[in-house]
């Protein structure tokens, strides 16, 4: 086999778990060598709700960043919608260039979720204000009823709670985050002001590999991993060309301790990995064209964003003698598993500068 190379603009990941103090300085340097954008998620404990700890945050993370970061690494702030919430605060927030969007979580559904939601229209006044200043809403789209069956529970949201607020308050620009079934490439489809980010994940594998061959805890996140069609339309999404699916890893860091227990921590930390395991999906797909709209374009043009100038080339190897590392290690002596390592023996890539 033959080696293959691909240059695409700068990517984008719209969705990301950095975390904070020991964990946040092992993980952040992977994400700020690979993506140019950033979208930073707010669920740390206690979630952040203010521009003030926005921008605290964002201090911290641009100081973990490294020295091999992107010269153009920018992390986009995102606040976490509940009561705590002063749109006053968020809309000076984003006046000045702290502020990003907003993210709301069902409360119960995920990883730190607890400060979250019960109802997002019950938000309606602080949606309305964000339509109208041209702020993103961010969604964690998964209801937390327990009579809704978990691989059910994305569809159960999105006809119940994201519906109503996308048909009646049709400025707001909203993205269905981590897409992991039909039903959330439908409503994005359906309306223009809606947009999808879509996990390496969710795009890669499904409950099959999560549960048949001995339970893959590692797979484990949420929204979980749900069936092969599921998967098989999700993929077909992201390399079809629509502009309204774009990339975001949902890289999310938990320590081995967590993930191997009883009751297991919902999360993938795929970011030291997210660039080799799309292009290779992309490329068993026979879709490398469409990688830079995936990973590149459409997120930006959602967000009203210019695109980047700056190119990155990416290079399947002819075999596959690399080793890659599959766990890394705080400073603290936290071991955290990386997702990705088979697509990470074929494919490299470099930043080739701006153009
Ligand atoms: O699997 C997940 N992990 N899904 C989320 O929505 C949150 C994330 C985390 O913070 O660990
Ligand atoms: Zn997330």
């Amino acid at each position: 086999m033959n080696e293959i190379t691909v240059d695409i603009a700068a990517p984008d990941d719209w969705h990301v778990h950095l975390r904070d103090d020991e964990m946040l300085d092992a993980v952040a340097p992977f994400t700020a060598t690979t993506f140019r954008h950033a979208v930073i998620m707010p669920n740390l404990v206690p979630p952040v709700t203010s521009t003030a700890a926005a921008a605290a945050y964002r201090d911290r993370i641009l100081a973990a960043a490294g020295p091999d970061a992107r010269p153009d690494f920018t992390p986009m702030m995102v606040l976490y919608l509940n009561d705590q919430l002063d749109v006053a605060d968020m809309l000076a927030g984003v006046a000045d260039g702290v502020v990003f969007g907003a993210k709301y979580y069902p409360a119960g559904a995920t990883t730190n979720s607890a400060a979250g939601g019960s109802s997002l229209l019950g938000h309606r006044a602080t949606l309305e204000a964000m339509a109208a200043a041209g702020v993103p809403l961010l969604v964690h789209a998964e209801s937390t009823d327990p009579a809704i069956d978990l691989f059910d529970r994305e569809a159960h949201f999105i006809e119940h709670q994201l519906l109503p607020v996308v048909e009646q308050i049709p400025e707001l620009r909203v993205t269905v985050e981590h897409i992991s079934t039909r039903a959330g490439l439908d409503i994005v489809r359906d309306h223009r002001q809606v947009g999808g980010s879509i996990t390496p994940h969710h795009l890669t594998c499904d409950r099959t590999d999560l549960l048949a061959n001995g339970m893959r805890p590692h797979l484990y996140c949420k929204p979980v991993i749900n069936s092969a069609d599921e998967r098989r339309a999700i993929a077909a999404a992201a390399t079809s060309g629509d502009p309204s699916f774009f990339y975001g890893t949902d890289s999310a860091p938990h320590p081995l301790s967590a993930k191997e227990a009883a009751k297991v921590a919902a999360g993938i930390f795929n970011a030291p990995y997210a660039l080799e395991v799309v292009a290779e999906l992309f490329h068993e797909l026979d879709a490398l064209d469409r990688l830079e709209g995936f990973v590149s374009h459409h997120g930006a043009d959602h967000y009203g964003v210019e695109r980047s100038s700056a190119t990155v080339r990416l290079t399947r190897r002819a075999d596959d003698a690399v080793e890659p590392a599959e766990s890394l290690v705080t400073a603290d002596g936290t071991e955290v598993r990386i997702f990705g390592a088979d697509a990470a023996r074929r494919w490299t890539w470099e930043p080739l500068g701006m153009s």
